[in-house]
């Protein structure tokens, strides 16, 4: 199979191929996702299939709006009406009980679902078009780092998929953040392109994913987000010193790094202000991507303050590292 290269003026093709069991990887504000038919038990089976992913790991329905989302559940609490009043469209996945139209291979047999209204008008123009709810895992080979540009679907998934719809580069560049709504408080399952602090002004405090309980979110135990390169990621004031101590490594920076270091043999990509965690979540998958691709034997990253979107930046980072 040749995965066909779409633009926005084939949205309607997009959601054909959709319709027809296929599938087709799409821009959401976050990363891009691999889509198939949210409703279709064999769609669903096709995206395990692309992606190499393990069968125990759910996916994340995408809906048009709150009300399509609403009907994938089987409850919806207020705290759902209310998170998705301030925050949908948008990076925030909300995991509620399942309604028995979802297909057990897209929940992965639990009794739950995941379910989101992106903010990528190309995301919704291809739910709107197909008029179901659309199954879309981030939309790389698993274990990887999530794409944010059609060429990074392509690296991964060329031949596996039968599209991708172009729409550049993603805005947001770390996943969406998801919550439990289904336990009191609501439990942060993982770190997101939705800051924590955000999210809790609205939904009051949450309990934190490192609850000591089984693992609530099943994608959060496997290692993630990786390059192949071998990834050190350097404690705070470290980075330098470990620089110093691999001069081949290639290094994902702060700006005010970059200039600090110097130069180097090894290649060196920015992550973007070291206060600006927005600039560096949109930066990071791609740099990863690039650094991995330069040959360099390790890659060196630098940490970055842990707040606002720089907790998911952090996240993403431990487990690229190996680190749970
Ligand atoms: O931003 C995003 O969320 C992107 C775009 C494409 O929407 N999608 C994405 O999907 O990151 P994926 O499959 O790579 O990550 C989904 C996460 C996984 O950690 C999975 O275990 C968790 O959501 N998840 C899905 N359904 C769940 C459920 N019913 N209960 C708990 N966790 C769930
Ligand atoms: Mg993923």
């Amino acid at each position: 199979m040749k995965t066909q290269r779409l633009g926005p003026a084939d949205v309607p093709l997009a959601a054909a191929i959709l319709r027809g069991g296929g599938l087709v990887a799409f821009p959401t504000e976050t990363v891009y996702g691999l889509g198939g038919d949210g409703l279709d038990a064999a769609a669903a089976r096709r995206i395990f299939l692309a992606k190499g992913r393990p069968a125990d790991n759910p996916l994340i329905l995408h809906a048009a709006d709150a009300l399509s989302a609403r009907r994938l559940t089987r409850d919806w609490p207020k705290a759902a009406d209310r998170l998705a009043a301030a925050f949908w469209p948008g990076p925030l996945t909300l995991v509620l009980p399942r309604a028995a139209v979802v297909p057990d291979e897209v929940a992965a047999g639990l009794d739950t679902v995941a379910v989101r209204v992106p903010a990528h008008p190309l995301a919704l123009a291809l739910l709107l078009a197909l008029g179901r709810p659309v199954a879309a895992p981030s939309a790389n080979r698993s274990g990887r780092p999530s794409p944010t540009t059609a060429g990074d679907v392509v690296e991964d998934l060329e031949g596996r998929i039968e599209a991708v719809l172009d729409g550049g580069p993603t805005g947001v560049g770390v996943e969406s953040t998801v919550v439990d709504l289904t336990v009191r408080p609501p439990r942060l399952l993982r770190q997101g392109g939705l800051a924590q602090e955000t999210l809790e002004a609205v939904a009051g405090p949450l309990a934190d994913p490192s609850g000591g309980e089984p693992v609530r979110s099943p994608g959060m135990k496997y290692r993630h987000y990786a390059p192949r390169t071998p990834l050190l990621l350097a404690a705070d004031g470290q980075v330098a010193a470990l620089l110093a101590a691999h001069p081949e490594a290639a290094a994902l920076l702060t700006d005010e790094s970059v200039l600090a270091v110097g130069r180097r043999a090894g290649p060196v990509r920015r992550l973007g202000p070291r206060g600006d965690a927005a600039a560096q979540a949109r930066a990071l998958f791609a740099a990863l991507r690039e650094l991995d691709r330069s040959g360099a034997p390790l890659i060196v990253v630098e940490s970055v303050p842990e707040a606002g979107l720089g907790r998911a930046v952090m996240d993403r980072l431990r487990r690229a590292a190996g680190k749970r």
